[in-house]
C-alpha cells in the first residue's frame, strides 16, 4: 500500500425545507422561546417530511460535494454514512445512498456513534485515503432526529433537527489530517439513547410505542458536564499530537449540541468567539450532520483560506467523544453556495 496525504476536496449540505420554529414549540408544549435561547442558542430546525428518509437528504448533501469536488460520483471508490437514524434497521444506509448516486458495487458502509459520528467517520475515511486503501471517499452525515424524538418532552424536542453534510476526501502530495483523538465509555449508555427496538430488551411492542419507549432520553445536565469536560479534553490532545496548541487554531468548528456547551469550551481553550464557527440558531443539534453543515456554510462564507489549522471537535451518545485536527489545504469551492434544497 501507498502511503499519501487526504485533502478534502468538496463539501456539501442539505436540510430540508420544513422548519420547526421555538413559536411552533411554544404552541406544542410547556416551553418558551425566550427558555430555548438562552439555554440553547437555538430558534429554528429543520424537519424532514415522511416522503425524506435519510437516505434523501444525504443524497442532497453527497450531490454537493461531488459537484464542489468537481467529480462525478462514480470516481468515488467508497461511500461512508454516518448516522443514528438510517432508513432501516439493516442495510446500511450508505448502501441505499450508493444506489441512488447510481454507482451500485462502490463498497458503502455505516459508522453508527450518534453525535461523533462526523469526527469517527473522518479519522476512518482519512486513514482509508492515507493508507492508500481508497482515492476517493464520500464521507456523510445524515440524521433525522425528528424520528425518534419525543415531542411530549420538552428537554429533548427542542434540542434536535434534520440535516446532512458531506465532504469528499482524496488522496493528496500534501496532507491536511494532522491527528486525531477519539474515545468513548459504555459504561452508563442510558445518559443518552433510545431504550427498545435493540437487542436488549424483547422485540417493541404496542406498549412501547405507547410509552414513547422508542424515542430518545437524555439526562440533560449529566451530558452537559460530560460535554464541555470532552470537548477540552479532545480538543487539547489532538493539539498535542499535532504539535500546536489552542493558539494555533485558526478555525474551531465543533458540534453543535448547545451554545454554552461551545461557549464554555472555547472559553477555556482561550479561542475568541469569532475563530468559533456556530449555527446552532438555523439548524439546532443534526447530531452526526451538524459538524460537516458548518464546515460546508464556512466555506460558502469563503473565510477557509489554504493552510488553516481547523479543530473538529464532537461528543455524544455511547457515551463518545472526539477531535480532528486539521490543515485546509487548497481552494474548494462551495456547490450551491449552501442554499437549502437541492
Ligand atoms: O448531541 C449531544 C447530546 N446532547 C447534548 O449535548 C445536550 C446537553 N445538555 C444540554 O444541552 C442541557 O442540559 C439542556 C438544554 C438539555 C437543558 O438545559 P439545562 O440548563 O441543563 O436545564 P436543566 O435540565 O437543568 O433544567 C432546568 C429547568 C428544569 O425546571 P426546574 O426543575 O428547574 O423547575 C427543567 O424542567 O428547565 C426546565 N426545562 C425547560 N423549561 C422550558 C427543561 N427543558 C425545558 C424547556 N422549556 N424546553
Amino acid at each position: 500500500m501507498n502511503a499519501t496525504g487526504v485533502r478534502i476536496a468538496g463539501v456539501g449540505h442539505h436540510v430540508p425545507k420544513g422548519v420547526l420554529t421555538n413559536a411552533d414549540l411554544e404552541r406544542m408544549l410547556d416551553t418558551s422561546d425566550e427558555w430555548i435561547t438562552t439555554r440553547t442558542g437555538m430558534k429554528e430546525r429543520h424537519i424532514a417530511t415522511v416522503e425524506e428518509p435519510t437516505s434523501e437528504i444525504a443524497l442532497g448533501a453527497a450531490r454537493q460535494a461531488i459537484a464542489s469536488a468537481g467529480i462525478e460520483a462514480k470516481d468515488l471508490n467508497c461511500i461512508i454514512v454516518a448516522t443514528v437514524t438510517p432508513d432501516y434497521p439493516f442495510p446500511a444506509t450508505a448502501c441505499i445512498l450508493g444506489a441512488k448516486l447510481n454507482v451500485p458495487g462502490v463498497p458503502a458502509f455505516d459508522i453508527e456513534i450518534a453525535c461523533s459520528g462526523f469526527i469517527y467517520g473522518l479519522t476512518v475515511a482519512s486513514s482509508l485515503v492515507r493508507t492508500g486503501v481508497f482515492k476517493r471517499v464520500l464521507l456523510v452525515g445524515a440524521e433525522e432526529l425528528s424520528r425518534i424524538i419525543n415531542y411530549d418532552d420538552r428537554s429533548t424536542a427542542v434540542l434536535f433537527g434534520d440535516g446532512a453534510g458531506a465532504v469528499v476526501l482524496e488522496a493528496s502530495e500534501t496532507d491536511s489530517f494532522l491527528s486525531s483523538e477519539l474515545g468513548a465509555d459504555g459504561t452508563d449508555p442510558k445518559n443518552l439513547y433510545v431504550e427498545v427496538g435493540g437487542t436488549a430488551l424483547p422485540p417493541i411492542c404496542a406498549a412501547d410505542i405507547e410509552g414513547k419507549r422508542n424515542k430518545v432520553v437524555m439526562n440533560g445536565r449529566e451530558v452537559f458536564r460530560f460535554a464541555v469536560t470532552k470537548m477540552i479534553e479532545a480538543t487539547n490532545v489532538a493539539l498535542e499530537h499535532a504539535g500546536l496548541t489552542a493558539k494555533d487554531v485558526t478555525w474551531l468548528i465543533p458540534h453543535q449540541a448547545n451554545r454554552r456547551i461551545i461557549d464554555a469550551a472555547a472559553k477555556h481553550l482561550d479561542l475568541p468567539s469569532d475563530r468559533v464557527i456556530v449555527n446552532i440558531d438555523r439548524y439546532g443539534n443534526t447530531s452526526a450532520a451538524s459538524i460537516p453543515i458548518a464546515l460546508s456554510e464556512t466555506v460558502a462564507s469563503g473565510k477557509l483560506k489554504d493552510g488553516d489549522v481547523v479543530l473538529f471537535v464532537g461528543f455524544g451518545g455511547g457515551l463518545s467523544w472526539g477531535a480532528v485536527a486539521w490543515r485546509w489545504n487548497g481552494t474548494v469551492k462551495a456547490s450551491m453556495n449552501g442554499k437549502v434544497g437541492g
